[in-house]
């Protein structure tokens, strides 16, 4: 076994300067890119990443160990959420979502997110200086999410609380923030109790999932219509919009956040796509692998490997930093330049193998349709001056600015 390279200090998240996350995992990836030691190792290259969320050798287990004892909505909740699920029971609840969350369905909700995203920027487009996550970036996604599940427009900023509430239990800041896992086991029981209710609503009430309007269908009443060959029961159906709430919903914030301000950044990049919207697709695709909203997933060892030439023994937990993966020049040339126009699609930031982003065909058509209309209907956009019209979020797991004043600029 060889040993590393050069001694870099272990790997800890706390170090990792949220605004520019990558002079950091570089060295890693260069001097050390299989690191750690024992049981709990961090995983820096795209071949080292895409090896481990392929094999057999690895799986999820659910973060069930590490909730208090006194979160027990919590508890149940993320112990239904397929994310956390090994087979066979992953393939069973994955299958039977993804039968009802299709890439069809997904297309069909194309015209509704248009108008959503529309609506926010009219918004926008009367203030002098505006903050793009609380005007455009947070509500959206939860506006997309109550639309996909057919929940009323009116019930919306109610589950926007919770959504942010339930977000901080699965956060790489969870430990550092009292009070976070109050906050969280109080979403999960209000979320819980909401959708218990609206399943047996929509049981008892006269429209049966088998007379859903194809046009108007939604994904609780596609779950319902494919429960009845195959019963997963409710406490999976419930823990599944709970976890599709909150999957959606930072991710997207992040990317469209942090996809505008890559843009911005580059200005050159910013004119093409605004002058050639139709390579909005292509966009989304490099602007996930240019600064992953997502920068990291784990994974449990469940018998020893080999990696890199290292041993990780059975048992290790072991990090995969998604945001070093997507910059590493073994994978893409030159990686630390933002290319609309590259073929990036073979990067990590969905994740990869068996628990590859099931909304992602929902997070390209929302990215999609919320770039074009921002570009198209305010061609001012300018990030606004200050220390402070830009703040990230400490956050590594869910990973963009939490704050970013706008102004009308040259
Ligand atoms: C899984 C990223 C949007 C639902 C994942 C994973 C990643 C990811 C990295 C894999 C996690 C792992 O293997 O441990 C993203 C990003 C998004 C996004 C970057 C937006 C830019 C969405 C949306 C939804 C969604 C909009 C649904 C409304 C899911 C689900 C899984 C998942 C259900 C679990 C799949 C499984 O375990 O089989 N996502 N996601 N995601 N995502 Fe997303």
């Amino acid at each position: 076994m060889s040993a590393p390279a050069a001694a870099l200090p272990p790997f800890r998240t706390e170090d990792v300067d949220v605004r520019d996350p990558y002079p950091l995992y570089r060295r890693y990836r260069e001097a050390d890119p299989v690191h750690g030691s024992g049981r709990a190792w961090t995983l820096f290259r795209h071949a080292d990443v895409a090896h481990v969320l392929t094999s057999r050798a690895y799986g999820r287990g659910t973060p069930t160990a590490r909730l208090p004892e006194d979160c027990p909505h919590l508890r149940r909740t993320t112990a239904n959420w397929m994310v956390f699920m090994d087979p066979p029971r992953h393939t069973r609840v994955r299958s039977l979502v993804a039968r009802s969350f299709t890439p069809r369905m997904v297309e069909g909700l194309r015209p509704r997110i248009r108008r959503l995203a529309a609506g926010l920027v009219a918004a926008l487009a009367e203030e002098e200086t505006a903050d793009l996550v609380a005007g455009f970036c947070a509500p959206f996604p939860i506006l997309v999410i109550s639309e996909l599940l057919g929940m009323p427009a009116e019930d919306r900023p109610w589950f926007r609380e919770r959504a942010v509430g339930l977000q901080q239990a699965t956060s790489s800041r969870v430990a550092r923030s009292p009070g976070a896992f109050a906050a969280a086991e109080a979403a999960a029981r209000d979320l819980d109790a909401y959708f218990r209710a609206e399943l047996d609503r929509r049981r008892s009430s006269k429209e049966t999932p088998a007379d859903a309007d194809p046009a108007t269908t939604d994904l609780i009443a596609e779950m319902l219509r494919a429960e009845e060959d195959e019963p997963l029961g409710d406490d999976t159906l419930v823990g599944t919009c709970i976890h599709l709430l909150t999957a959606g919903h930072e991710t997207t914030t992040n990317l469209v956040g942090k996809g505008l301000l890559a843009l911005l950044a580059n200005p050159g990049q910013l004119a093409l796509l605004r002058a050639r919207p139709e390579l909005a697709p292509g966009a989304v695709e490099e602007l996930v692998r240019y600064d992953s909203p997502v920068q990291m997933i784990s994974r449990w060892a469940r018998e020893d490997d080999e990696v890199g030439g290292r041993k990780i023994p059975g048992g290790s937990h072991v990090t995969l930093v998604l945001g070093s993966a997507n910059r590493d020049p073994a994978y893409v040339t030159a990686p630390d330049r933002l290319d609309i126009r590259r073929d990036a699609r073979r990067h990590a930031g969905f994740g990869m193998g068996a628990h590859y982003c099931l909304g992602a065909p929902l997070a390209r058509v929302e990215a999609e349709e919320a770039f074009t209309e921002l570009l198209r209907s305010l061609p001012w956009l300018t990030v606004a001056e200050g220390p402070d019209a830009v703040r990230y979020a400490d956050d590594l797991v869910f990973h963009g600015p939490e704050r970013l004043l706008v102004r009308p600029g040259g």
